[in-house]
C-alpha cells in the first residue's frame, strides 16, 4: 500500500455565538464556518506490520500516541469499519498554530478519517465520516465537509452554505494560549447581551456581500477574555483593519485574530506589517 498526502486546512469563525449550556457541561452553539487555505500536510504511511498506530510531526511536543487527535482518529475509524489496527505512521506537517481557535487538530483528525477511508477502500459516506468525527471532537464534523457551512448543537449539526466571493484572510495568533474549557466556564459566569446577528450574516453570505459579511464578524468569546488579553486582540484588530481589513474577529475560543480583506495587495502589505510584532501571522484564501 502506497503513502497518501493529505492537506488538513485551518477553520475560521464567521460567527460564534453561545446559546445555552447542556446537562453535561457542553455548550450550545451556533457558528458560520470557514475554510481557509492555511493547511497542515498530512502523510498516511501504511508500515505493512501490526506494529500499531502512531503519529509523528515537526513539532517535538505533540504527543505521538492516543493523545494526538490523528491517533484517536485513526482508532476510531478502524474501530467503526471492523479492520483491525494495521501498523500505521501519520506524518504531520504543521503549519496551522496549535491551540488557536482555528482547528488544526480537528482538521488533522477530519482528513485522517478521509484518508483511511480512500485508503483502505471501505466506501464510507461524508455523512459516516462526519458521525465518526463527533466522538474525536466537537470541530471534528464540520472539518470533514470543509468550506462554508453553519454549525449547530455541539458543532455537529452542519448546514452547508454557498461558497464566499473569493477573499483573502490575514491570520495573527498572539503569543499566548487560551483554554478552551476555561474560556467556555468563562461564558457561563456572565450574560451573553451582544451576540452575532446569524441571520444577517447567512443573508450576506447567500447576497455574495463581501462588505455585509465583513461588518457582521462577531464572538460571543471576546467578550468573556481577561481584560489583559482582550486588549491584545483588540490591538491585533485595529492594526487589520487600519491595514484595510473589512472586518476583523477572533476566531473559535481563540486567540487567532483574523482580519477580511478584498484586496489581495492589501491583505499581503497588512501580514507583513504584523508579522514584524507577531511571529505567527499568515495570509490565506477562502476554500
Ligand atoms: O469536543 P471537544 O473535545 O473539542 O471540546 C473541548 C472542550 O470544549 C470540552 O471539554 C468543553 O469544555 C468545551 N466545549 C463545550 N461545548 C461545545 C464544544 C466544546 O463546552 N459545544
Amino acid at each position: 500500500m502506497n503513502d497518501l498526502v493529505l492537506q488538513a486546512p485551518a477553520k475560521l469563525n464567521l460567527t460564534l455565538d453561545v446559546l445555552g449550556r447542556e446537562p453535561d457541561g457542553y455548550h450550545q452553539l451556533r457558528m458560520v464556518m470557514q475554510s481557509v487555505t492555511l493547511c497542515d500536510t498530512l502523510t498516511l504511511r501504511p508500515l505493512g506490520d501490526a506494529s500499531g498506530i502512531r503519529a509523528a510531526s515537526n513539532l517535538a511536543y505533540l504527543p505521538n500516541d492516543g493523545n494526538n487527535l490523528v491517533v484517536k482518529a485513526a482508532r476510531v475509524f478502524f474501530a467503526a469499519v471492523g479492520l483491525p489496527e494495521p501498523g500505521l505512521e501519520i506524518h504531520l506537517q504543521k503549519r496551522i498554530p496549535v491551540c488557536a481557535g482555528t482547528a488544526g487538530g480537528s482538521s488533522d483528525a477530519a482528513a485522517v478519517l478521509r484518508g483511511l477511508n480512500q485508503l483502505y477502500g471501505t466506501g464510507l459516506s461524508v455523512e459516516a465520516l462526519m458521525k465518526l468525527g463527533e466522538s474525536v471532537g466537537s470541530d471534528v464534523p464540520y472539518c470533514v465537509l470543509g468550506g462554508t457551512a453553519l454549525a449547530e448543537g455541539r458543532g455537529e449539526r452542519l448546514t452547508p452554505l454557498s461558497p464566499l466571493p473569493h477573499c483573502w484572510f490575514v491570520l495573527c495568533k498572539p503569543g499566548f494560549s487560551i483554554s478552551t474549557p476555561e474560556l467556555f466556564r468563562a461564558v457561563d459566569q456572565v450574560r451573553i447581551t451582544r451576540h452575532p446577528n446569524t441571520q444577517g450574516m447567512l443573508d450576506a453570505i447567500a447576497a455574495e456581500d463581501l462588505r455585509g459579511i465583513a461588518v457582521r464578524l462577531y464572538n460571543v468569546f471576546e467578550d468573556v477574555l481577561p481584560s489583559g488579553r482582550r486588549c491584545v486582540i483588540q490591538e491585533i484588530k485595529d492594526a487589520l483593519l487600519d491595514g484595510g481589513a473589512l472586518g476583523a474577529c477572533m476566531s473559535g475560543t481563540g486567540p487567532t485574530v483574523f482580519g477580511l480583506f478584498d484586496d489581495r495587495a492589501k491583505a499581503e502589505q497588512a501580514a507583513a506589517q504584523l508579522s514584524a510584532i507577531w511571529r505567527d501571522t499568515s495570509l490565506a484564501e477562502n476554500c
